[in-house]
């Protein structure tokens, strides 16, 4: 099969329960549209109440009753173990998939399974590392901690990086043991499906794993509002952040929010460009800016604005939008919707007389119709223009120019979220006195990784969400606590 081949299409096959495909109740579809040329060319089952309803009580008597219950932790270990193997040895098909139904480039889409795997793995070798402390208390009594299971755990995921948002999630909640509902994105969710089709081809028991494709306001809600979950992860918009939370306070059950950023580089005069700026404008770009993490801010010491600019707009007037088969710096955003989204922030930016400091291009040849948009930077963006201020999941950065170290840090820490922040300087004692300030879930000091980082716990302060996924700390989040008190004399 070449990139032009149209990957297999595994997903039609419906909802999955008990390692087993079934047609959703509805008996309705939605379609699935290629990013690169806008064309349906798959579709996904349209799950509703009833389908959460049975994939809920799969896993709970999966939890319960079932084998997945009784395995011990290093068995579950094992399990994922193999389904990080498996991904890997199905990686060049599941990028194909990944690429054609996100629009990403190959390069991306691969990278991407290399990190779905990694979680698998990652959180496989944790399955049985989980310790609990012992506690002094009274004479006569002996006091442990462990950490427990939830049971039955929804995880809602978003579309721009559907194969590792569903090893991040998943990962961790089943390395703990609870059984999953998983409610992948309508716009992007062909991979998911395909990996849970390969967790059961190495042994996951049924009931573990299952996926209620399906649109967000029938799938997405009736899964967070289910009585019989026990937690839900969330991975998406602020206004849905809302829905979710609002729908776990009903059910007193606790939640995380992963609600994006508008994430700064604070960048003092004194940094190495030759190594920030690649970094940097990568860091927006990857994924055509449609990252939770982009880091979409470029604070700039004044003294050093020009020169980054001049730097900065010369590696983005060079940069290319294509389909994932161009392989180029950047894919098309996801759907219409999103495209609009953008150019919506580029007509009021234009309307505000915000300046254009450098675009890109889209290439030649690609399809008419895909949801293609042209890379830009802008500056000096006015502090409180959306531009500085909102996110827009697209490629676009917004630079500003600060005066001190003072006002670098009001700047970083002036938008509503905090989920991740870059310092870079060679000043180590000043990059470390900003990176203590900067109210962000990830602080990276002369470096910046958006996306990936599967060691590294990550969330968000404020309104980026509450929460932490990755790292071990995700394995405290998909657990909660018993305390056992004996008396002994
Ligand atoms: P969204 O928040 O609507 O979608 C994320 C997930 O939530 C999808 O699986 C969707 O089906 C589900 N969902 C939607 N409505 C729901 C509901 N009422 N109840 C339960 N689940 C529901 O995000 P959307 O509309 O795809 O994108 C809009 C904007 O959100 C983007 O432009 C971007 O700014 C932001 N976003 C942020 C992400 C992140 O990684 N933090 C990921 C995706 C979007
Ligand atoms: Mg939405």
């Amino acid at each position: 099969m070449n990139a032009q081949t149209p990957a297999p299409v595994a997903a039609a096959k419906g909802i999955f329960i008990n390692n087993a495909w079934r047609p959703a109740a509805s008996g309705r579809t939605v379609p699935v549209y290629a990013p690169a040329d806008g064309k349906v060319f798959a579709e996904i089952a349209a799950g509703t109440a009833p389908d959460v309803d049975a994939a809920v009580k799969a896993a709970r008597a999966a939890v319960e009753e079932g084998a997945w219950g009784r395995l011990s932790a290093t068995e579950r270990g094992r399990l994922l173990v193999k389904l990080g193997i498996a991904i890997a040895d199905h990686a060049e098909e599941l990028a194909l998939l990944e690429a054609r139904d996100t629009g990403k480039p190959m390069k991306q889409a691969r990278a991407d399974m290399v990190a779905a795997a990694r979680y698998f793995e990652f959180y496989g070798g944790a399955a049985d590392k989980l310790h609990g402390e012992t506690i002094p208390f009274l004479n006569g009594y002996f006091v442990a901690t462990e950490r427990e299971r939830f049971g039955v755990t929804g995880h809602i995921i978003p579309w721009n990086y559907p194969a590792q948002m569903f090893g991040r999630t998943i990962g961790p909640a089943l390395a703990v043991g609870n059984a999953t509902v998983i409610k992948p994105a309508e716009d992007a969710c062909l991979t998911p499906l395909r990996i849970a089709e390969l967790a059961a081809g190495v042994g996951f028991p049924e009931g573990a794993i299952n996926i209620v494709p399906g649109l967000g306001e029938e799938a997405g809600a009736a899964l967070s509002a289910h009585r019989d979950i026990d937690f839900i992860a969330f991975t998406g918009s602020p206004e849905v952040g809302v829905l979710i939370q609002t729908a776990a306070a009903r059910n007193h059950i606790g939640c995380t929010l992963e609600l994006g950023g508008k994430s700064p580089h604070v960048l003092f005069g004194d940094t190495d460009l030759d190594v920030a700026i690649p970094v940097i404008v990568n860091t927006v770009v990857q994924n055509a800016g449609q990252t939770c993490s982009a880091g979409s801010r470029l604070l700039v010491e004044r003294g050093a604005y020009e020169e980054v600019v001049a730097r900065v707009a010369e590696r983005f007037s060079k940069l290319r939008a294509g389909t994932p088969e161009m392989d180029l710096d950047l894919g098309p955003v996801i759907n219409a919707k999103q495209k609009e989204r953008v150019e919506g922030f580029f007509a009021r930016a234009q309307e505000k007389g915000v300046p254009v400091l450098a675009q890109g291009s889209i290439a030649e040849g690609v399809p008419e119709g895909g949801f293609y948009v042209t890379p830009r930077i802008y500056g000096p963006v006015p502090r409180a223009n959306e531009l500085a201020t909102q996110e827009v999941f697209g490629p676009v950065l917004s630079m500003l120019p600060f005066d001190d170290e003072a006002d670098a840090v009001a700047l970083a820490n002036g938008t509503d979220f905090g989920l991740m922040a870059g310092v870079w300087s060679r000043d180590g004692s000043r990059a470390m006195r900003v990176a203590r300030k900067v109210k962000a879930g990830q602080v990276y000091v002369n470096a910046y990784g958006a996306g990936g980082g599967i060691e590294l716990p990550f969330g968000g302060m404020k309104k980026s969400g509450h929460g932490r996924e990755k790292g071990f700390e995700a394995l405290y989040e998909f657990s909660t606590l018993k305390t056992m008190i004996i008396k002994h004399d």
